[in-house]
């Protein structure tokens, strides 16, 4: 055991984006590929020397920063000083999908790793960040802190814990414009859904396999639309896949019927991320070849919308 190496610089500011998961939510945790973009939404976390024992700001984050850290001194193997000042901001929305607690333990590990290491690997950033996502969510399977870390369009495979493979994607061929329609917070956490999938697939495992393979097919025909191999239509595979994720059951029967409505003006939508069942689902992906008739629609359902730029950079310092 050792002292981890005295304050290195006196402030470090880290920022790491939130993002979206294009396709394969869910099927994702069995081992199917998933593609996924950063956002140009993005988290700060601000930390400080400071003569008190740690104060963390909003104060909801403080039990998150503690057990950050301890996750932190294991992967380092040594002690921190705790007398800090730790500071977050977002324009992230939290626990809809936009990978919010992702940018937060990408920041807060990258930051810690900065101040107390004067450190700056992606590689060991995503690492920590992982163990720390693994407190929000129990058994994650790392695509959003990878994205989060990285930034850009990602495919991304996890074939077991400790063996996961990503790849940048090189978009060849351009993505429609995309909104974003925040149907609401679920009722359910993303750990709550993960759970939910885990119980339906040990009761129906042929009935649930089936489904998640179609998701997987359709995640590579999504690969084959970016990288411009196959002529496919962007906006019928966004409603290939949320008819399966409706099918799986992660899509609530309130946020269903706010994408009936998206595809009765004759565009299409999916859900991003684990959805919720009772509720609401999340952030709802929504593309229209004339953007101001969803936007009109979206105001009249009383819903926020705004538009998205995809594939911005990762993780950074300030
Ligand atoms: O709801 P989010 O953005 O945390 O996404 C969860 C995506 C899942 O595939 C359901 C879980 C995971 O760990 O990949």
């Amino acid at each position: 055991m050792f002292e981890v190496s005295k304050k290195i610089m006196s402030v470090v500011k880290v920022s790491a984006p939130g993002k979206i998961i294009l396709t394969g939510e869910h099927s994702v945790v069995y081992g199917y590929p998933a593609i996924l973009a950063s956002v140009d939404k993005r988290l700060s976390v601000q930390i400080q020397k400071s003569t008190k024992s740690l104060t963390v700001a909003p104060a909801f984050a403080h039990g998150f920063v503690k057990k950050g850290m301890r996750i932190f001194e294991k992967a380092v193997d040594g002690k921190i000083n705790r007398n800090l000042r730790v500071k977050f901001e977002s324009n992230i929305l939290i626990g809809r999908g936009m990978g919010s607690s992702a940018a937060t333990s990408v920041s807060l590990a990258a930051a810690l790793l900065k101040y107390f290491r004067n450190e700056w690997n992606l590689k060991e950033i995503n690492s920590v960040a992982y163990e720390m996502e693994k407190l929000h969510h129990g058994n994650p399977s790392g695509g959003d802190n990878t994205t989060s870390t990285y930034g850009g369009f990602l495919w991304f495979r996890k074939e077991s814990e400790k063996f996961k493979i990503f790849s940048e994607i090189n978009i060849k061929k351009k993505i429609p414009r995309l909104f974003l329609v925040d149907s609401g917070k679920p009722k359910e956490t993303t750990k709550d859904m993960v759970f939910f999938v885990k119980d339906l697939y040990k009761k129906n495992p042929k009935k649930i396999e089936k489904i998640l393979c179609e998701l997987g097919d359709i995640t590579n025909l999504f690969l084959k639309y970016l990288l411009k191999e196959e002529r496919v239509s962007f906006p019928g595979l966004l409603r290939e896949n949320e008819h399966m994720l409706e099918k799986l059951g992660v899509v609530s029967s309130s946020t269903k019927k706010v994408i009936r409505k998206i595809e009765d003006i004759g565009g299409s939508a999916k859900i991003s991320g684990a959805g919720g069942k009772t509720g609401a689902s999340g952030v709802i992906i929504a593309y229209h070849s004339n953007p101001v008739r969803l936007k009109s629609l979206a105001k009249n359902l009383g819903l926020n919308i705004f538009g998205l730029k995809l594939g911005k950079g990762g993780v950074k310092l300030e």
